[in-house]
C-alpha cells in the first residue's frame, strides 16, 4: 500500500522521486542492513537501540507496521517502525503512569532512521505524520516513545510532532548484567488538542540527567526543545487535554 509519493534532496543536491509505502516481512533483511549501517556510523552508540529480526518480524505479526521510503531505484532509504504494546509488559505506558484501562489505546514510535545521504528532507517528520493518518481512525488515543538525552536532532523532532517529556529513567537493560541506557520518556495525547505557552517555565540542557530527573519527579513536563540553545523547557503549568 502506496502512502505517499513525492520527490526528495540526495545529499542536499539532487532531486530524486520517493515512495513511502508499509514493508513487507520478507523485506525485513533490508531494514536490517540499513539500521546495521547507520549503527556503524554513529558517534555515539548509546542514542540508539538496535531493534532484532525476531523481535520486528514479531511485533509485525502483533500488528505492528514498518514504513519504508523508497529512493528511485527502490533502495530503502528511511524507515519509521510502530508497533501497538496492548497489555504487554514493555506498553510505555507504565512508566508514565497510564491506568491499565488505557493500554490497550497506546501506539509506541520505535524506531526511525534516515540514510545519512537523504537527511533534511524531514523524512522523520513525514513519517510521523503518515503513522498518525494511519492510527487515528482505529481509536489509538496515546503516542509513546523513548529518545535518547543524548540524540538532539531526534529529541528535537519529536517534540516538534508535540509529543512531551513525562519521564527520563534507563531502559533496555538486561536484568543482573546492565541496567540499560537513558531514554526520555515521551507522550502524546493524539486527540487531543491542547497547546502548551506557559508563562512560567525552567530551562535544562537535554544532558543535564539528574537535574532533570528532579524536575521531572516534582511534576514538571519537558514541552519543548529550544532550538538555538539547546535548551529544554519544562513547565508545571501543562495543558493534559
Ligand atoms: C534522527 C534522524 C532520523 C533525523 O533525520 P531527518 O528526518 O532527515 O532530519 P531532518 O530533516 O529533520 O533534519 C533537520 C536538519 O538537521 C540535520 N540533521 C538531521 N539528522 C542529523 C544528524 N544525525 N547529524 C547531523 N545533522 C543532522 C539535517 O541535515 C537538517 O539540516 P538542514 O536544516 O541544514 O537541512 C536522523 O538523524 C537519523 O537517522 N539519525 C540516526 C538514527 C537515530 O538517531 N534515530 C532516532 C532514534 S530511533
Amino acid at each position: 500500500m502506496v502512502l505517499s509519493k513525492g520527490y526528495i534532496m540526495k545529499n542536499k543536491s539532487i532531486l530524486e522521486p520517493y515512495t513511502m509505502r508499509f514493508i513487507m516481512p520478507e523485506e525485513i533483511d533490508q531494514v536490517i542492513t540499513l539500521q546495521d549501517y547507520i549503527y556503524e556510523l554513529l558517534p555515539n552508540k548509546e542514542i540508539f537501540y538496535r531493534d532484532p529480526k525476531e523481535t520486528l518480524l514479531f511485533e509485525i505479526e502483533r500488528g505492528g507496521r514498518i514504513i519504508g521510503v523508497f529512493n528511485h531505484a527502490n533502495q530503502m532509504i528511511a524507515y519509521r517502525y510502530i508497533s501497538f504494546p496492548g497489555e504487554s509488559e514493555d506498553n510505555l505506558g507504565l512508566d508514565i503512569g497510564l491506568h491499565e484501562s488505557q493500554f490497550k489505546d497506546v501506539v509506541h514510535l520505535e524506531t526511525t532512521l534516515v540514510h545519512p545521504d537523504y537527511r533534511g528532507n524531514r523524512l522523520q517528520g513525514l513519517t510521523l505524520e503518515k503513522a498518525l493518518e494511519w492510527v487515528v481512525p482505529f481509536g489509538y488515543k496515546h503516542m509513546l516513545c523513548t529518545v535518547s538525552p543524548y540524540n538532539y536532532f531526534s529529541l528535537h523532532n519529536i517534540m516538534k510532532a508535540g509529543l512531551n517529556i513525562k519521564s527520563l529513567k534507563k531502559k533496555y537493560g538486561t536484568p543482573g548484567k546492565d541496567d540499560g541506557l537513558w531514554r526520555f520518556i515521551l507522550h502524546r495525547d493524539i486527540t487531543s488538542l491542547c497547546i502548551n505557552n506557559p508563562s512560567r517555565y525552567e530551562a535544562l540542557e537535554m544532558e543535564k540527567i539528574k537535574e532533570q530527573k528532579q524536575l521531572i519527579e516534582s511534576g514538571y513536563v519537558g514541552y519543548k526543545l529550544h532550538k538555538e540553545s539547546h535548551l529544554i523547557h519544562y513547565t508545571q503549568d501543562f495543558c493534559q487535554n
